[in-house]
């Protein structure tokens, strides 16, 4: 399989600073070299270019929206030309307002070639703000909003289709922290929200299962992993933390599982924080999680 890495070092969605640092964070843990230990053909795109975070209060509910919407536009249209050509991008974020652009495009590849999507969104977060329910204004809380279609027009209408995608098409994984606004609106839209309750309560394993069915040969697989998915006390270097989130055993299990229904065509690492991690632990555990991700096992499983 081949893969392209598309860095995206902007924090520009985010309420902490630090998440520009992210793709070069994963490129010191060595993840082409995991990658192509793999057997992966791996490039590295180097890093988009667009504005630098200006650190201003919201307006009329957005914080930089213009900003937001350059570095999607840049987001959306890289992953789209990879697409197009046949690899496998991985985003590395970067906030996770750059979910909008990249499934944007993978959405509007799909749309181009026929094929049916399914979004894994793995998060803390369901990111399904809109400017009148949000409490911060930071647009890496409303990115699945806005693929759905709520949101300012210049952001939904990227990919070229408004909406991008069908809340149908989504799997949320992990979820523990929803906003009272954003709690009413995840169950309007009927978003379907595999939470820690549910997790602790079915397993890991049942969840990924359900998660997981009904792909079929035409689908294509996105995954968008927001790095505070993972209980921070193995996970710390992200800016909205959230105890009590999935252990080092159920992150893994939840990937392998990704990985065995060889659908997986497209990825997002977000959210990592070099400035808030220790020694770079953050990404090695991401790094580790993407190798299960694309096979790794201690035997060999048929
Ligand atoms: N729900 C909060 C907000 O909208 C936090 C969002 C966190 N999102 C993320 N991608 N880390 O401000
Ligand atoms: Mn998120
Ligand atoms: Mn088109
Ligand atoms: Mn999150």
């Amino acid at each position: 399989r081949n893969v392209s890495l598309i860095g995206a070092p902007t924090d520009i969605g985010a309420g902490a600073r630090g998440a520009s640092m992210g793709p070069e964070a994963m490129r010191v843990a060595g993840l082409a070299e995991a990658l192509r230990a793999r057997g992966v053909d791996v490039v590295d795109r180097g890093n988009l270019t667009g504005p630098s975070n200006p650190w201003q209060p919201p307006v009329a509910g957005y914080r930089h929206l213009d900003e937001v919407v350059a570095w999607n536009t840049a987001v959306h249209d890289a992953v789209y030309s990879e697409l197009k050509t046949g690899r496998m991008p991985i985003l590395l974020g970067g906030d996770h307002c750059l979910g909008l652009g990249s499934i944007a495009a993978v959405a509007h590849h799909c749309r181009d070639v026929g094929k049916k999507l399914r979004v894994l969104w793995l998060d803390a977060h369901a990111d399904f703000n809109t400017s009148a329910l949000t409490p911060s204004g930071n647009i890496h809380g409303m990115p699945v909003a806005c693929l759905c279609g709520f949101g300012p027009q210049q952001l939904i209408e990227i990919g070229g289709h408004v909406p991008a995608i069908s809340p149908k098409w989504v799997r949320q994984i992990g979820i523990r922290s929803v906003d009272e606004g954003e709690r009413r609106f995840v169950h309007e839209q009927d978003l379907e929200v595999f939470d820690m309750r549910f997790i602790d309560e079915m397993g890991m394993r049942h969840t990924m299962e359900l998660a997981l069915a009904t792909l079929d040969d035409n689908t294509h697989l996105h995954v968008s992993f927001d790095v505070d998915f993972l209980d921070p006390v193995m996970a710390p270097g992200v800016g909205t933390t959230v105890g009590g989130g999935p252990t080092y055993r159920e992150a893994h299990l939840c990937m392998e599982m990704i990985h065995d229904t060889g659908r997986l065509a497209s990825l997002d690492l977000m959210e990592l924080n070099p400035a808030l991690d220790v020694r770079n632990q953050t990404a090695e555990v991401a790094l580790d999680l993407i190798e299960s991700l694309f096979g790794k096992s201690t035997l060999m499983r048929k």
